[in-house]
């Protein structure tokens, strides 16, 4: 038995698209935020009289359940039945990272449950392979997922650009919606490849972005961060708005949140926002500003959450 505590992270640059659909190798490379607070907890044990999967104190069946078994049999195809218990403190396929912690947490759960020495960059390529964001979960702070070029995807995986304490940036996230998403992201990945005109675009021009968002990490700039983050989210959105049927994560709340951001920067405070797959905004600043943002923030939801950067998973036996 062995337990992984796993945070989720944020993409400042986006994963939007797969150059392999079987590997989960993506079409760019992407960085991102590793967050305080929200946290996924999964403990597995081999030896079970069969496989059970308990997700939030409930059984797990249809598509969640044969995702966490089928990862298992990757990290160990003759494997014993298993038991998996995995709880999230925060709201699950809701836009708030969920996966990115739970195959991160799986992966090093069963990893350490079977005894199976490894670098964080195999846990990385394994955790790739249950949710792409989940490459990057294997690090605290700031962590870039490499495209790779390899087509058996030995390259693709996360790298560790900067520690927790490197810099005390704040994430102030408004749910917009805690409901379940209405697409989830591979379907709205595999529906934006096939028939969005952006989509050539997109993949011709994410480096740009994810070498400023890197740069400016290294250096503290965080309007540099922030620049190169925002552009790649609409870059992302814009692909999304223009494939067959357009998929539209958007709320009202959450343009108007977009108007707020703006508001805010004209009146000199440094913030900048990004999305993803469903209708929350999260908001990139520095702790001192992060009061006066999430206060313009709850005048559209009721639920913000100021978060910090988070720290390296834990995993006990
Ligand atoms: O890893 P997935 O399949 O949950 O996809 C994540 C997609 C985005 O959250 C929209 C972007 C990202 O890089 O995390």
């Amino acid at each position: 038995m062995a337990t992984a505590t796993v945070h989720p992270n944020i993409a400042l640059v986006k994963y939007w698209g797969k150059r392999d659909r079987d590997l989960n190798l993506p079409s760019t490379g992407s960085l991102s935020m590793t967050l305080s607070d929200f946290a996924t907890t999964t403990s597995v044990v081999f030896g079970a009289a069969q496989d059970e999967v308990m997700i939030n104190g409930e059984l797990a069946t249809g598509l969640p359940a044969s995702r966490v078994l089928k990862h298992l049999d990757l990290i160990q195809p003759d494997r014993a039945p298993a038991r998996v218990v995995s709880t999230n403190n925060f709201p699950t396929a809701a836009g708030l990272a969920s996966s990115s912690s739970g195959f991160a947490a799986l992966t090093l759960a069963a990893l350490k449950a079977l005894n199976i020495d490894h670098t964080p960059a195999q846990a990385s390529i394994l955790a790739r392979q249950g949710s792409g964001s989940a490459s990057r979960s294997i690090w605290g702070g700031f962590v870039e997922w490499r495209r790779g070029v390899k087509k058996d995807g030995t390259d693709s995986h996360g790298l560790h650009i900067a520690p927790p304490d490197h810099w005390k940036l704040n994430m102030v996230i408004a749910v917009v919606d805690q409901g379940q998403k209405s697409v989830g992201s591979t379907e709205g990945m595999l529906r934006t490849m096939a028939t969005s005109p952006m989509y050539s675009a997109w993949v011709s021009s994410w480096q740009k972005d994810l070498d400023g968002a890197r740069q400016g990490i290294l250096d503290q700039d965080l309007e540099m961060v922030g620049r190169a983050m925002e552009a790649s989210t609409l870059k992302m959105f814009a692909t999304m708005f223009t494939s067959s049927p357009p998929i539209r994560y958007w709320r009202p709340a959450s343009v108007a949140i977009q108007d707020e951001v703006s508001k805010l920067r004209k009146a000199g405070i440094n913030c900048w926002w990004t999305m993803d797959a469903g209708p929350n905004v999260k908001v990139l600043c520095e702790p001192e500003d992060a009061p006066a943002v999430a206060d313009a923030l709850q005048h559209h939801v009721e639920d913000v959450h100021t978060l910090g950067v988070g720290g390296h998973p834990v995993v006990e036996e």
